[in-house]
């Protein structure tokens, strides 16, 4: 086989089969084929599009060119969620231990944030003693006793996805349904879930600005991950605004408590319940929506859920204790309102720019090697449809430095106010199945 040929026949717009797509993929994970080549690909693809057996198969390529996790010792179907990207994304630490309340194991492998606020692992470790460096072994049992662990990434997952999307990165190819769906399910799968639950973004702070082509990313998804025999479901959901009121490692711990409280933000409690349900139905714990809903409601309710995060924090080492006392949580020196300059109600907050103004305070990395300052970040104190009057605080920036204005700038670049009254946005456009 050429690669020059397999260039030629997917610019000309013709289908390749497994063998082909192994070939390319192999030969690019151990470089025996160029970046050069690989781009032209890329760019045929971006402009032909693929199948959906071809996506199927650079899918499974992709999942084949590394390690792939084995989580057959841990009982139960186990169902992963991934987001295409939020800011102040406190879903996960939410939906993990409300899951697992409920008896679906929750085997989770994170990383570290890069921009924005912190992953997953580093808004944890806002718990004082919480750690992740527990061995596989010590993983598994933890999620077979408590139904929920979470580890840090280890081994070397989908390489040749990393290799592939740092490519796309630089030569205008990142923005291609095809590419995008098999680079993300190729790395869930890899990760071990049985089932996945997806959450597509979509709105002015998400990767799919456009509902038509955040639906036509998740149906691509959901297609592959039939495809590739793990039953996948969808949720496209709104990024007009940041979710909840916590965007910073600490304050989003604190905000994930008071949801397993059942005191949370509406909108971050609802997209809870619903992926949460999906979550449930999947793993088979639940035969309708409407029961795992209501499942999870009781277990807010009776406390089962607060307590399935204590249990977790405790089992690696965590000050269970900030559950019920969350001034035990790293707390910023200074706290600074952002006064509104005009009256009138809120019509959009660029999700995106207030991820900076966190990362620029310290809640995220700027570059791998910077450190993160767990106490630092930014609530807001007005949501989209919210009337506001002059003076009222917009947000309240949580810092340790008292010179802040770089950061206000943000906030006020971020924040639109309009005149008329503005609706709340929708908050789940649709389900996908
Ligand atoms: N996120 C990914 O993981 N891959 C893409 O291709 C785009 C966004
Ligand atoms: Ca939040």
């Amino acid at each position: 086989m050429r690669m020059v040929d397999l260039i030629e026949k997917k610019r000309n717009g013709h289908e390749l089969n497994k063998a082909e797509i192994d070939f390319i993929i192999e030969g690019y994970t151990k470089g025996d084929l160029p970046d050069y080549q690989l781009s032209a690909f890329a760019m045929a693809i971006y402009f032909q599009g693929m199948t959906q057996e071809e996506r199927v198969n650079l899918t499974q390529a992709m999942v084949e060119s590394g390690d792939q996790i084995d989580l057959s010792k841990i009982e139960g179907i186990k169902v992963d969620k991934h987001s295409t990207g939020g800011v102040g994304d406190t879903t996960t630490l939410v939906l993990g231990p409300l899951v697992a309340a409920v008896d679906v194991p929750v085997a989770k492998m994170s990383g570290r944030g890069l921009g924005h606020t912190g992953g997953t692992i580093d808004k944890l470790e806002a718990v004082p003693g919480f750690h992740v460096e527990i061995t596989n072994e010590e993983f598994i049992r933890l999620v077979n006793t408590n139904k929920i662990a979470v580890i840090g990434q280890s081994g070397d997952l989908t390489p040749a996805d990393k290799k592939l999307y740092a490519l796309r990165d630089v030569t205008a190819t990142v923005d291609s349904i095809p590419l995008i769906a098999s680079s993300i399910m190729s790395k869930k799968i890899a990760a071990g879930a049985d089932a996945i639950c997806l959450d597509v973004k979509t709105g002015n702070g998400a990767f799919m600005k456009k509902l038509e082509d955040a639906e036509e990313l998740a149906k691509a998804m959901v297609e592959i991950g039939k495809g590739v025999g793990r039953n996948t479901k969808a949720i496209i959901s709104d990024m007009s605004q940041p979710l909840g009121f916590a965007v910073g490692n600490a304050l989003e711990v604190k905000e994930a408590i008071d949801t397993l409280k059942g005191e949370g933000p509406e909108d971050l409690t609802e997209l809870c319940l619903t992926l949460g349900s999906h979550m449930v139905v999947l793993a088979e714990k639940a035969s309708s929506l409407d029961e795992a809903r209501a499942m999870l409601q009781e277990v807010i309710k009776n406390g089962k859920a607060l307590e399935s995060f204590k249990t977790f924090l405790s089992a690696q080492g965590g000050d269970a204790s900030v559950a019920d006392d969350p001034s035990k949580l790293p707390d910023a020196a200074h706290k600074i309102e952002v006064p509104a300059k005009e009256d009138g109600y809120i019509s959009e907050i660029v999700a995106e720019k207030i991820g900076v103004a966190a990362m620029k305070l310290g809640a995220g990395r700027a570059t791998k090697e910077s450190e993160i300052d767990l106490a630092v970040g930014i609530m807001l104190n007005k949501k989209v449809g919210d009337s506001v009057k002059k003076g009222d605080s917009l947000v309240t920036i949580h810092s340790n430095s008292e010179d802040v204005q770089e950061v206000m700038d943000i906030v006020y670049d971020s924040y639109s106010t309009v005149a008329e009254k503005v609706e709340a946005p929708t908050l789940i456009y649709k389900e996908i199945h």
